[in-house]
């Protein structure tokens, strides 16, 4: 698979040799690293990781495009369904952004809530990487007056004051460092990455430590089957607690995940006995994380209701989970797409919109293989419009 892929130029490969180096380093003084601790060093090693050092990324030059890189809809829907919350909450209603990305739904989001005529008393990124904050501080600074700018502010650890408003999050969670475990006669392993003699990376299965086979005992006695031997897959056995550190101090308000995924039984299909593993490097979709370090993103599918029993656990109820396309379209899709269209210049411009809806509602595009999960707590009624609550698929989780 990997042999088909793009060859990086002289700097990435030598970027990628650095963090190699930072690697072997590792694992030769303190032994195997679990794949969780690689993805994470891969993603966010400082200067070296994918999301920490200077690539593209995002976009059409990047290696992935996500929602809000399409155009404003997406971000336009997003503030439909959540205005009515910060509306009820008043004029200290704050908006927190996990992960940033290039600020695009940033900046498109804060345009849709000056035209709904209900801006956040802040509008907070909470952003891991010094890079990408750096460019959406750019972005923002040229794209919108300073008045909108003022309002903004990056967060280097989530909010320890108690407030109220919205949290929002697209992509983030597939992005969080993954174990991957698998079955060897009825025991769980984690999988890790060790060096063979060569000093290439390898991978390599050690038996699973108390928190990792307590993760897999616990998702075996929810599907009500024990996984076949050789099953591997990814879990997040450290979900709740991020979960709490992110939205422990949001005490009424509304948290809105959108991320590819499935619900647990959709999750661990037998047949799907590989995982949900995935990197992804200029556009092409391939199954080896071992492949040029730092140089790809790394992903897992999101497990829905394992994302729903960490909201649970940190106090939140799920008030609606639904397919994308079905969240976007009781939000507003169709009058925004007909708004942007009325006052489109050109045919171009006309085209990219009919493209933008194209991505974000097919079934075999965002439409299905993305969902909205909308949690709330703290608050006496829910404000959320009534098409968004009738089409939610909570039943299925
Ligand atoms: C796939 S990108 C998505 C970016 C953006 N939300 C979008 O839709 O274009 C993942 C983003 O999540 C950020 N991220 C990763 N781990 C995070 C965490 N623990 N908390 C907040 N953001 C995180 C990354 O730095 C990056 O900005």
């Amino acid at each position: 698979m990997a042999s088909r892929l793009p060859d990086p130029g002289p700097d990435e490969r030598a970027h990628s040799d650095r963090l190699l180096q930072l690697l072997r380093t590792q694992i030769a003084s303190q032994g195997p690293m679990p794949f969780a601790q690689y993805m994470e060093r891969c993603l966010y090693a400082p200067g070296l990781g994918y999301y920490s050092a200077g690539k593209t990324k995002f976009g059409e030059g990047g290696d992935f495009v996500t929602a809000p890189e399409l155009g404003g809809l997406f971000a336009q829907c997003v503030v439909t369904a959540v205005q009515p919350v910060m509306a009820m909450l008043g004029e200290e209603a704050d908006f927190l952004e996990l992960g940033g990305g290039s600020g695009a739904f940033a900046e498109a989001a804060l345009r849709a809530f000056v035209q709904a005529g209900t801006l956040p008393h802040r509008y907070l990124i909470l952003e891991p990487s010094a890079d990408l904050r750096e460019r959406q501080r750019e972005r923002l600074a040229a794209a919108l007056p300073a008045e909108l700018n003022a309002r903004v502010a990056w967060l280097d650890r989530p909010p320890e004051q108690a407030w109220r408003g919205v949290l929002f999050a697209n992509e983030v969670v597939d992005a969080l460092p993954t174990t991957r475990f698998t079955l060897r006669a009825g025991e769980a392993y984690e999988e890790h990455v060790a060096l063979d003699g060569e000093g290439r990376l390898m991978r390599t299965d050690r038996p699973a430590d108390a928190l990792v086979a307590g993760a897999v005992r616990h998702l075996e006695r929810d599907l009500g089957r024990p996984f076949d031997d050789g099953y591997r897959s990814e879990v997040l056995p450290q979900l709740p607690y991020w979960m709490q550190a992110v939205a422990g101090s949001l005490e009424a308000g509304v948290m809105l995940f959108v991320d590819y995924g499935y619900v647990r039984r959709e999750y661990y299909l037998p047949e799907r006995h590989d995982g949900t593993l995935m990197a992804h490097y200029r556009h092409h979709a391939h199954n080896d994380p071992l492949h040029w370090p730092g140089l790809n993103d790394l992903t897992a599918s999101v497990d829905f209701t394992a994302l729903a029993e960490a909201g649970n656990s940190a106090g939140f109820g799920v008030a609606a989970y639904l397919p994308q396309a079905q969240f976007l379209l009781a939000s507003g899709l169709q009058q925004a797409f007909e708004q942007a269209h009325a006052q489109a210049t050109d045919d171009f411009a006309r085209h990219r919109l009919a493209q933008e809806v194209r991505r974000l509602t097919l079934p075999e595009q965002m439409g299905e293989r993305f969902q909205a999960m909308l949690f709330a707590r703290g608050l006496d009624v829910l404000p959320l419009d009534a098409e968004l609550l009738a089409a939610d698929q909570g039943g299925r989780l």
